[in-house]
């Protein structure tokens, strides 16, 4: 069993969601949690999940965005704290509480800054470590978190760096790897997240990860992916949006044709996702603007553009396509740590 300092009262971990451009969809093990394909993503800055973990007495409590999870009722991250416990050794339990800066599970990867944000604050408060480096001479460096905080959510392992992140799946499930492919302050982009619907997803995306194999697009998808990668990388280090961009589109587009053609399948666009598309690219055939649209498991479309033209895109979606929900975001430096509670107003 791992060392415990009774003194920690409690560790908050910021966590960014991330978006990805070449997208994880389909996994070669369920269990192992080893991702069919490498992904690509950029960390965000402003939709983040701010979670709080205080060692507790009695058994773990969890609160998100203000409501509280009965302990035993079969939830995500509350089954994945058990989970990290037991695997990890530790005993003490924790009240956690956690609050996300937009809309939860329509597509904006809560599950991601969610899951990250937990495996940092529960070790952080079981340790004791106060930042990153501390949790790295704990023995739970980058990397390690990242190897965990994807067992409660394959894309949660791409918010524990700032820039753009890439995440190899490697010959064998060990062998996975997370790493930062550029810097933020190099490319930095906006992104303007387009709100059509709060509704939560109709299906989780861990049963759709599993129908991926059933679409007969997904294994010419996985064929030509590695050259999608590189040109992605390429255009990345050359900071040239408008190949990002194309291979974006493209890539976003395919991952749901294969959701749409798997059995059982699953359909995460509205009607409202795809005029959007062709509202978007009439917009920058015209020469109104130079951005691009990509789309998780959800109906709301990022759109990244340079971040001086963010302003100027987002009216235009708000005056012309008619959507006022919308979230302004820009590439992020990663997640912070802290040993006091934030008073930022962002706790509960
Ligand atoms: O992390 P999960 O299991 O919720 O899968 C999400 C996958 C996508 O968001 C659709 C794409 C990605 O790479 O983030």
């Amino acid at each position: 069993m791992l060392n415990e300092r009774s003194n920690i009262v409690s560790r908050t971990a910021v966590v960014p969601s991330n978006i990805a451009l070449i997208k994880y969809w389909g996994k070669r093990d369920d269990q192992a949690q080893w991702p069919a394909n490498d992904s690509l993503s950029m960390t965000l800055s402003t939709a983040c999940t701010t979670t709080t973990a205080t060692i507790a007495d009695g058994v773990d409590e969890l609160h998100v965005d203000g409501k509280v999870v009965v302990a035993g009722t079969d939830h995500k991250a509350l089954n994945y704290l058990g989970k990290l416990r037991r695997e990890l050794g530790f005993t003490a339990p924790l009240a956690i509480r956690s609050s996300n800066s937009f809309p939860a599970d329509c597509g904006i990867a809560s599950s991601a800054s969610g899951l990250a944000a937990l495996t940092t604050a529960a070790i952080a408060a079981w340790t004791g470590a106060s930042s990153f480096s501390e949790l790295a001479a704990a023995d739970f460096g980058r990397e390690r978190l990242a190897a965990l905080a994807r067992r409660g959510s394959g894309s949660a392992c791409r918010s524990l760096h700032g820039g753009y992140v890439l995440w190899e799946a490697g010959n064998a499930p060990a062998s996975q790897s997370v790493s930062v492919a550029l810097d933020a302050g190099v490319f930095d982009l906006a992104d303007v997240i387009v709100i059509l619907s709060r509704e939560k997803k109709a299906v989780p995306s861990t049963v759709a990860h599993r129908a991926a194999w059933t679409s007969p697009l997904f294994a010419p998808r996985l064929a030509g992916l590695p050259d999608r990668m590189a040109r992605l990388k390429k255009a990345l280090r050359d900071q040239d949006l408008t190949s990002l961009g194309d291979l974006i589109e493209t890539e976003a587009l395919e991952m749901h044709a294969v959701m749409m053609s798997a059995t059982p399948a699953s359909t995460y666009m509205l009607p409202r996702t795809s005029e959007f598309f062709a509202w978007l690219r009439t917009a920058r055939r015209r020469g109104d603007f130079e951005a691009y649209f990509t789309l998780d498991a959800g109906p709301n479309p990022h759109v990244l553009c340079r971040p001086d033209d963010a302003a100027r895109v987002a009216e235009r979606i708000r005056r012309d396509f008619g959507a006022d929900d919308l979230i302004l975001d820009t590439t992020g430096t990663g997640p912070t740590l802290h040993a006091e509670p934030l008073s930022s107003g962002k706790l509960i």
